[in-house]
């Protein structure tokens, strides 16, 4: 039976989502969007033409790529007011709850165009959200900065652009730095989709009750505020930083984990699916040799990371629980040394995964079968009992 998984005890598990995007083998370590395995995607692709692929279903012809690339473009500016939003907010706030409040505030501006049953809104929705989600973001970065926002530019690509409402300023031109591009390119694509993870769960279950795009997305962002999900790439590097200053280095770091002290984790490792070596985390730990050599940048934290890979790989402790890295586990190294600042990174996250967060609304709310959420639930609390007389 396509589209349903089966339990172990041979049961159809009919409760499970039906998805025609992503699909994931975590024993074998495979990963595939729309059926083309992540190394390739990741090796000849860009973002938008894979983020293409995960919401229509198909590869663009070069024309509807263009034209895809041209919309999206043209939607990169804010509403002043939303510019404004901004000032309201501490400069401390971290970036991941400025996102999420931002892009819920998205949606008070375009109340006329949030028909979730008309398919030229659910692209204004679409279109709208893959340009301005990248301007929030750096708009977040600046304002904890303290920094002026600068305009979308929108003679550079999605990547470039992004880049340089981040690290350029008002005061000078700037120029991007190809190995970044090409290397941020990658990250992004890494992370566009993964099925049925925390967050994406979260913003099928928000759009099953009819709410538009821009609420559903914001709850997805959310969910992957979470340490436990996308938030793991910044707790890795607080870790590596950690180790480095507490000067006990890595093996003492594993005793704790594995006595499980003040419940440490090995953040960066494990995963609900992945019982083998994410895909992902291998190609992001290439990127991220290359990177740091081409940019010329030498990072202890790498080398720690490295070092803590290679123990826990040999630990039975980590082996007989299949715990490997996953896809957040270099990721950080590789953002700082592009620039961002830790708080930075899961918003970076956000950026990669909002295609296959659409995605996958678009599939759920074109799916005619589809009925409003409502998880399964196992009563275990009390049994009746009466209201105590004279209460
Ligand atoms: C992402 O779902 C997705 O696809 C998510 C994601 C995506 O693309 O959307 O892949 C992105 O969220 C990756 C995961 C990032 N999170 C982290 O790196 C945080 C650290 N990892 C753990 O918190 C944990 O591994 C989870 C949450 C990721 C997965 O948890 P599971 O599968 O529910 O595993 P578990 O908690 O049941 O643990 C099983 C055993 C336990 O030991 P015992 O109680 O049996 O002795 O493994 C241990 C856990 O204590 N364990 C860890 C560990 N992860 C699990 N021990 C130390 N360090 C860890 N990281």
């Amino acid at each position: 039976q396509t589209g349903l998984s089966t339990l172990d005890n041979g049961f159809v598990n009919t409760a499970a989502t039906k998805s025609a995007i992503t699909y994931i083998d975590g024993d074998q370590g495979i990963l595939r969007y729309r059926g083309y395995p992540i190394e390739q995607v990741a090796e000849q692709s860009t973002f938008l033409e894979t983020a293409w692929l995960l919401i229509y279903g198909e590869l663009p012809t070069p024309d509807e790529l263009a034209s895809f690339d041209t919309r999206i473009r043209r939607h990169t500016l804010l509403h002043e007011d939303l510019r404004r939003f901004f000032d309201a907010l501490p400069a401390t706030a971290h970036p991941m709850s400025v996102l999420s409040s931002a892009v819920g505030a998205l949606s008070t501006f375009y109340e006329d165009t949030m028909d979730v049953h008309d398919p030229e809104q659910v692209e204004l929705q679409t279109i709208r959200l893959l340009a301005k989600l990248p301007v929030i973001a750096a708009y977040a970065h600046k304002k904890s900065l303290g920094q002026a926002f600068l305009y979308p530019d929108n003679s550079l690509s999605f990547v470039d652009n992004f880049l340089k409402l981040n690290f350029g300023t008002m005061a000078e031109p700037y120029v991007v730095n190809p190995v970044v591009s090409k290397a941020l390119e990658r990250l992004l694509i890494l992370h566009e989709d993964h099925e049925q993870n925390a967050s994406t769960s979260t913003v099928r279950l928000v759009g099953s009750t009819e709410a538009n795009m821009y609420s559903s997305i914001s709850a997805g962002i959310s969910a992957l505020y979470g340490p436990l999900h996308g938030g793991a790439n910044e707790a890795v590097l607080k870790m590596l930083a950690e180790i480095r200053d507490s000067g006990q280095g890595v093996a003492r770091f594993v005793e704790r984990v594995k006595n499980k002290e003040d419940g440490v984790k090995l953040m960066g490792f494990g995963h609900r699916v992945y019982k083998n070596y994410d895909p992902r985390a291998r190609l992001v730990k290439e990127s991220a040799d290359e990177v740091l050599a081409a940019l010329g940048v030498k990072d202890e934290l790498l080398d720690i990371a490295m070092e803590l890979e290679q123990v826990a790989l040999s630990d039975d402790y980590f082996i007989s629980r299949r715990l490997y890295p996953n896809v957040d586990f270099y990721t950080g190294i590789l953002y700082k040394a592009m620039g961002f600042p830790p708080r930075m990174f899961t918003v970076l996250f956000a950026i990669g995964r909002l295609p296959g967060w659409i995605a996958h609304w678009r599939e759920m709310n074109a799916d005619a079968t589809t009925k409003i959420g409502r998880p399964q639930q196992l009563y275990i609390g009390s049994a009746a009992r009466d209201w105590p007389a004279g209460r």
